[in-house]
């Protein structure tokens, strides 16, 4: 029979690793929790046409690494690529922006692009991510960038740098488009790249080969165009970020890989790891709501890489020093074959009284299930025999000291909730 593993490229959480997850998971969801974003939960899957509009024909993301197929009832349904599009979609979809703005929401979940494997770099991975939707304030593209600084600094991450631009507004695009455009037609570019360049002309900023980036290098930059109004605004972003004691680059030359940026446009990178770095990004999307049917409203979000987060942790040794902190407060150990079914009983009482308790299960000698009472974590144990029984006393153990205290077992719960 053929053995079987998981797809190629996926990335697979397991303990004791997954607590880590779970742990870095959890402090960005709170960070964005603490601000006032509340969830929303989204299907993984969505109309295709949602991500071809959404994200945009130009990006490797829509035109490579779609995972698309027909649904039973020959409907081209994909796998979400990203958060946006879909939060845009519900929005119009359910006239949230009907309600008072902006829309302020997080989300978390598995994601898919059917990218070349690498370490960091997965098929489907993991994402928190938050959208201010409706209102179009330097103060709100401040906030959306102290919780994703705010989120890595709890984590107590150190080794990352922000860059930052603004991609400015229409006025700002559409004349540096121009001339960035008439710069192109001076170049000796393939059909294939030139088609590209009239969808989103900002891609060739981001292509690998050598002889463009070459070519690039004299090429006219948007933050050099921005209308007045779009200057003003990014100033005012810079400010607040220089006030709030967060660090941040110019970075003119950054090319997000989705479509939709706009206005103030941000990268977190990881100075810990390889060649992806990128453990989180984020702006602003002017045209968006519209383009997909809606009101013409702006938004800002960010999506922070889950695993690559948690990859810069480990690198930073940020566990190494912490103590693996076990859910379980007390582990409970059967002497004999005869108890067990009493400490299944007493364990289940204990669950419902509010205590975070495991058992040794299976006829294991006492030396064993002493050491799954250590590999549980639990700051407690105790040993049930016939006397414990009989005499409805037990040794409460502290793991850690060795120490054991004389308890009631009627009295259990109220003695580790009182320590
Ligand atoms: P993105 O930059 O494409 O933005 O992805 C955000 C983050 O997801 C990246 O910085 C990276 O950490 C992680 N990521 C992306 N692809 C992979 C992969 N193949 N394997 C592992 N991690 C990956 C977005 O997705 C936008 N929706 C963010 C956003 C929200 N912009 C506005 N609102």
């Amino acid at each position: 029979m053929r053995e079987l593993s998981a797809p190629k490229g996926v990335s697979e959480y397991f303990p004791p690793r997954s607590q880590y997850f779970e742990f870095v998971r959890e402090t960005l969801i709170n960070a964005a929790k603490v601000s006032g974003y509340q969830l929303m939960e989204l299907p993984v899957f969505e109309d295709t046409e949602l991500f071809k509009r959404g994200v945009g024909e130009s990006t490797d993301v829509v035109s490579k690494e779609m995972y698309t197929f027909e649904d039973r009832g020959g409907r081209s349904i994909t796998l979400r690529p990203e958060g946006t599009a879909g939060v845009m979609r519900s929005v119009i979809e359910h006239n949230l922006d009907k309600l008072s703005l902006p829309i302020k929401v997080w989300y978390s979940g598995a994601f898919f692009r059917a990218e070349r494997p690498q370490a960091g770099r997965y098929r489907q991975f993991y994402q928190v991510g938050i959208e201010a939707i409706g209102l179009n304030d330097p103060e709100i593209d401040f906030e959306v960038i102290a919780v994703a600084d705010r989120a890595f600094k709890a984590l107590g991450l150190k080794s990352y740098r922000l860059d930052i631009t603004s991609l400015g507004d229409s006025k700002s695009r559409a004349s540096h488009r121009k001339d960035l455009l008439a710069y192109l037609a001076t170049l000796d570019l393939d059909e294939a790249t030139r088609a590209r360049a009239t969808i989103n002309p900002l891609r060739l900023f981001d292509d690998k080969r050598i002889e463009i980036q070459k070519a690039m290098a004299g090429a006219p930059l948007l933050l050099d165009y921005l209308s007045e109004e779009s200057a003003d605004s990014f100033a005012r972003v810079q400010e607040l970020l220089t006030d709030a004691g967060i660090e941040f680059r110019i970075n003119p030359r950054m090319v997000r890989g989705l479509d939709y940026y706009t206005g103030t446009t941000f990268e977190f990178v990881s100075e810990k790891l390889g060649a992806q770095s990128g453990i989180g990004g984020g702006g602003r999307y002017d045209g968006l709501m519209s383009e997909l049917g809606g009101n013409d409203l702006s938004g800002i979000g960010f999506g922070l890489g889950v695993d690559r987060i948690l990859l810069a942790c480990e690198a930073e040794g940020i566990f190494d020093s912490q103590e693996v902190k076990s859910e379980i407060e007390l582990f409970v150990i059967p002497l004999s074959v005869a108890e067990k079914s009493y400490v299944a009983k007493l364990v289940n009482e204990l669950r419902k009284e509010g205590v975070k308790c495991d058992m040794a299960y299976g006829d294991r000698a006492l030396k064993g299930a002493m050491k799954s009472a250590d590999k549980s974590g639990a700051r407690f144990s105790i040993v049930i025999g016939g006397d414990e029984i009989n005499s409805g006393r037990v040794a409460l153990k502290e793991m850690k000291t060795g120490t054991s205290k004389e308890v009631r077992i009627s009295a259990l719960s109220d003695e580790i909730k009182a320590n």
